[in-house]
């Protein structure tokens, strides 16, 4: 056998030069699918959650995970992960918050974080009581209270700080630009005069400053923590600060993992047990680091052609089936579902899917083995943001979803 793959690990590896992922031998599970294939693994999808629970143990205090559902919504996954009871479920969406409930989870564990909330979607959540709301604009305050004084709410703030992963812009949601989200420092005394209007409690303060950090950004991280800390004393009736999603995982070779160990500590020292602010509850709401790496997308190889000096690997699917890697160079790491032999060297492939677009390659130049007609390869870290994203551009949408 070769040597290990960086992404390679005990359920995700090859045995005997097979690909195998949560002891399937993934080959075989595609061959018996037509078309394109997402697999997830609860086992892997368990083990995320789990880790994620230990690591907020170190923050000294009572936790919550809430899983944010954006990430992937198919039913059987969101059923699976009702069941371990180890979190509760983040909604952005009244469609959401049918299919949590559909699946398992009680009113009382659901989350509302959400943007351009309309009143037609207030209506449709303030129907459930038990649900927590945290509101992204100063409109959304008031909206709520004229619905519903004399109730709790959350308020996300925006810190004007932020990262995510390589410090990409499009992926850090308060940096220096203005975004869209949650409530800047200087609309602050306004967003709380609002509240206190139609007698609104705030018991959770909410930020999420960006998407797949990394330990090479869990300095900037910690100083948007710091800087989001500051709200609270404003908040006598704070319970709960909800840092939002955002943990990231590798998605290329030179990645590191996100040192969980760091982060929590981040966490105990300006929010938790070894803040002034003990005793409260700290919530987080990810997706990506609960999902993405128990998925793969396995597509099949249809036409392999050499055109000047690239040597295209043609797929049965494209960009619009897992659209982050075209979206936001966040790649899915292309990998052959059967080894080569030893001595056969890699060769630079350019992997392009079906799709009449210029954007949809998969990968430049990657380093594969020989490919051809029929090969499978499977499309690793395809668990979050795929089939959630996925569209039915050119009408190719079609894909079977597998819960292993
Ligand atoms: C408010 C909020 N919470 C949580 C998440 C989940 O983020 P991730 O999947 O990066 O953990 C997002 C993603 O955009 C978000 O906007």
């Amino acid at each position: 056998m070769k040597s290990r793959h960086w992404w390679e690990r005990d359920d995700l590896c090859y045995v005997d030069g097979r690909l195998t992922f949560a002891g399937h031998d993934v080959c075989a599970l595609a061959e018996k699918t037509v078309g394109p294939l997402y697999l997830y693994s609860s086992d892997r999808i368990v083990a995320n959650l789990q880790r994620l629970t230990r690591a907020l143990e170190q923050t000294g205090g009572d936790h919550q995970i809430y899983y944010a559902m954006k990430a992937n919504r198919f039913e059987p996954l969101l059923t699976m992960i009702a069941r371990t009871g180890l979190c509760g479920v983040d909604i952005c969406s009244p469609d959401e918050l049918d299919r949590a409930l559909a699946s398992g989870f009680a009113p009382a564990q659901i989350s509302f974080t959400g943007t351009g909330v309309s009143n037609a979607d207030l209506d449709r959540l303030l129907q459930h009581p038990d649900i927590h709301i945290n509101c992204d604009t100063i409109g959304m305050i008031r909206r709520i209270g004229e619905r519903r004084p004399n109730s709790a709410i959350g308020i996300r703030v925006n810190p004007a700080m932020g990262t995510g992963y390589d410090e990409s812009e499009k992926l850090t949601y308060s940096g220096n630009g203005t975004t869209k989200f949650g409530i800047y420092r200087e609309q602050w005394n306004e967003a709380l005069a609002m509240a206190r209007e139609y007698g609104l409690t705030v018991d959770t303060l909410h930020f999420h400053v960006g998407c797949g950090y990394l330990s090479g950004q869990l300095d900037q991280w910690e100083r948007a923590v710091e800087a989001c800390a500051l709200f609270l004393k404003d908040l006598p009736d704070v319970r709960a600060v909800n840092i939002g999603g955002g943990l990231g995982l590798p998605h290329r070779v030179e990645d590191d993992l996100l040192d969980l160990g760091r982060w929590a500590d981040i966490l105990a020292r300006h929010i938790g047990s070894k803040s002034p602010y003990a005793g409260l509850t700290i919530a987080v709401e990810p997706g990506d680091f609960i999902v993405k790496d128990a998925g793969m997308l396995i597509l099949s190889v249809c036409d392999v052609e050499m055109k000047r000096d690239t040597l295209f690997a043609y797929v049965n699917g494209g960009f619009n089936l897992a659209p982050e890697p075209a979206f936001y160079d966040l790649p899915c790491e292309p990998v052959v579902c059967i080894l080569p032999a030893d001595n056969d060297p890699l060769v630079p492939v350019t992997i392009a899917g079906n799709i009449n677009e210029a954007l949809d390659i998969w990968a430049k130049d990657h380093p594969m083995p020989k490919l051809a007609e029929g090969d499978y390869i499977a499309f690793i870290n395809a668990g979050g943001y795929a089939s959630s994203m996925a569209s039915n551009h050119c009408m190719r949408g079609q894909a079977t979803e597998r819960l292993l």
